[in-house]
């Protein structure tokens, strides 16, 4: 899909089908988010892909989100941060946070150009997700993808307009100095 259309397109989709999606779907998806800025390049993420039906209900009891049990699939995206402590310090949970969204962003723009459809979940027990996935306690979990494809059609939340968010050279300077 064109790259403008599949930015236009994604949204958070709530409502799932019963079709079948093809795990090897999902993993395109996770390879995409493989391409995100890291700093330093530093891999801290980890993607733990979830069929097991019990185990998509539990994540859905620890979001309480009840629209995951239809996820054909769920994503749980960790960050493993000791290298990034190592060499960032005080401003690693800063980067590891960010890097992860930059890879959210990645794998839910490919999974709209494959078709599918996705929610990032970032509200949920820590805990009972680390419990139901057997995440160590020095990885982070960072956010819950479900996966399927749409039922129905989802009205589009309207966004900022460019003119309300955009300044110039300077906080809240709204003209540009333009010159040919
Ligand atoms: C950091 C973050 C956390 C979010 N957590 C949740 C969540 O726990 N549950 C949920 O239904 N949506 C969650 N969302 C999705 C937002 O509600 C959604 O992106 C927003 O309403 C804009 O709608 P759109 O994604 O369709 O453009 C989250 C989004 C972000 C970026």
């Amino acid at each position: 899909m064109e790259f403008d259309r599949v930015v236009e397109k994604r949204q958070s989709i709530r409502n799932f089908s019963s079709k079948k999606v093809d795990w090897r779907e999902v993993i395109k998806a996770i390879s995409c988010a493989l391409h995100a800025p890291l700093a330093g390049n530093v891999q801290s993420l980890r993607f733990i892909l979830v069929s097991d039906r019990e185990k998509i209900k539990g994540l859905a009891d620890a979001s309480q989100h009840d629209f995951l049990v239809k996820a054909q699939y769920a994503v749980v995206v960790c960050s493993k941060n000791d290298q990034l402590k190592r060499l960032y310090e005080d401003r690693a949970e800063m980067y590891s946070r960010h890097q992860a969204g930059a890879a959210i962003e990645h794998f839910l723009l490919k999974a709209v150009d494959l078709g599918l459809a996705s929610c990032w979940i970032g509200a949920f027990s820590d805990e009972v997700v680390k419990g139901i996935l057997q995440i160590p306690d020095d990885v982070n979990v960072e956010a819950i993808l479900p996966i399927g494809y749409e039922l129905g059609k989802t009205k589009k939340r309207q966004k900022a307009n460019l003119d309300s968010v955009l300044y110039f050279d300077k906080y809240k300077n709204k003209y540009m100095k333009y010159s040919k």
